[in-house]
């Protein structure tokens, strides 16, 4: 049998991992197992886990509820192609997905990824102008800092220096960059926040087919949250200018940030929504795009042809089902005063942090804490560090933050923010 040893020799030079080199030269940790929100690593310890798997397992790993709808799903059907084929999980998920989303997006388009899923709200956007007799409005708008995921279309809106712009020149579409929202969540409301964005698009909204947002928080582009008026004066921009507005609430969706959707803080429907990963509860992969009547019907039309995607896991109905499932799990608890209890510990227990000498930073909205430094963090030493502290973060750039469950109970809580204070402390 193989050791232990051997399992992680043979994935450090053949198993490719995330944003890593080959072979790999930073720590993996094998997982044996999760339960709730505890990750069970093979050499025996156990992990409180502080980021949910990248934000998607709002309700931990392994729930009895999840796992039942699974099963009865797999005994029926585990996939169907949706060419010409359709099923219960997919059209209950669309009613479920229409229900909670603004009023005016009534059709959903599923795909695998959220990066897929950003793919599709960009091409939508481009047809839809086409549809309408506008073929030369093929660009987007958006905003420094952003990350909408790592396809082609998705990386071209991506911030051009995080997103790496520089490497894929000649390949990657050019886009426009509005500043960065400076004005933060809860500061006073400033309009020269919108003018570098307004300025763009009163210049270019010929040539634009959209704008796309994180609204109120950008997320792996730098955990910046930013003030919804910003993203209420963009829509109204939009309108102004007849440019789309696409909202990616890939990582805001399924009330990460105390509300359902980031976008009811401005109170703004946008003509395209992206959402994934909490969608299933990360018990498997599914995104979707949703739009507004008056989108989908221009593809309604003989001249204008079909929307040109189909991927071959478009609406799996197994993830469609743990889906639903998961959503009506969400919506069987309070889910409302669970976030903002885990806000308010986050922010009692992550302000000492603000005195740490290496600390830029601390700040907190719904159940995403973040501790920002001067520095950049050193993988190589600060992830070992955590597992040593019993929690599970994923630390990037310059920015140590906690994106938990929503089951997680205070006092595993306490254990995040009490490492995440000893840990910053030896910086
Ligand atoms: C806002 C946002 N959009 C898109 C993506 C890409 O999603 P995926 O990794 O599922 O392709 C992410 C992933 O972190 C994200 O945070």
């Amino acid at each position: 049998m193989q050791s232990l040893q051997q399992l992680l020799e043979f994935d450090r030079l053949h198993v490719w991992h995330p944003y890593a080199a080959m072979p790999n030269l930073l720590p993996v940790f094998p997982v044996e197992s999760a339960q709730g929100i505890h990750i069970q690593l093979m050499d025996g310890r156990s992990l409180v886990d502080g980021i949910s798997s990248w934000w998607t397992c709002i309700h931990g790993y392994n729930h009895p509820r999840l796992n039942q709808a699974a099963h009865a799903q797999i005994d029926r059907m585990s996939h169907m192609m949706f060419g010409g084929l359709t099923h219960q999980p997919a059209v209950d998920l669309t009613m479920k997905l229409i229900a909670i989303t603004p009023a005016a997006l009534q059709q959903v388009f599923f795909c695998d990824s959220g990066s897929v899923a950003v793919e599709v709200a960009m091409k939508m956007a481009v047809q839809y102008w086409y549809n309408r007799g506008l073929p030369q409005k093929q660009g987007f708008l958006t905003i420094r800092n952003g990350y909408h995921g790592d396809t082609f279309a998705a990386m071209s809106v991506c911030d051009p220096i995080n997103g790496m712009h520089h490497l894929f020149r000649n390949i990657l579409a050019q886009q426009y960059f509005a500043a960065a929202p400076q004005i933060k969540f809860d500061q006073d409301w400033q309009k020269q926040d919108i003018e570098s964005f307004a300025t763009l698009l009163a210049k270019h909204h010929d040539h634009i087919a959209a704008a796309i947002l994180e609204p109120v928080v950008q997320n792996a582009g730098g955990m910046r949250f930013y003030h919804p008026e910003y993203v209420r004066q963009a829509k109204a921009l939009c309108e102004k200018y007849h440019v789309l507005l696409i909202l990616d609430e890939i990582a805001t969706g399924f009330g990460r940030t105390g509300k359902m959707f980031a976008c009811e803080y401005a109170e703004v429907c946008p003509d395209i929504l992206c959402v994934g990963k909490a969608l299933s509860g990360g018990f498997i992969s599914l995104a979707a795009t949703l739009t507004t009547q008056e989108i989908s019907a221009s593809f309604a039309t003989d001249e204008a042809g079909v929307f040109m995607h189909g991927p071959t896991f478009m609406a799996n109905p197994l993830a469609c089902a743990v889906s639903l499932e998961n959503l009506a799990l969400l919506e069987s608890y309070d889910w409302q005063s669970k976030i903002r209890s885990i806000e308010s510990q986050l922010k009692a227990e992550l302000e000492p942090c603000r005195s740490l000498a290496a600390v830029k930073d601390v700040r907190v909205l719904g159940a995403i804490g973040v501790v920002e430094l001067h520095n950049l963090v050193n993988m190589q030493t600060i992830q070992p560090r955590f597992v040593e502290e019993g929690v599970w973060l994923r630390p990037f750039g310059h920015l140590i933050y906690t994106m938990p469950p929503y089951i997680i109970e205070p006092s595993e809580l306490q254990a995040i923010t009490a490492a995440i204070y000893r840990v910053v402390a030896e910086i």
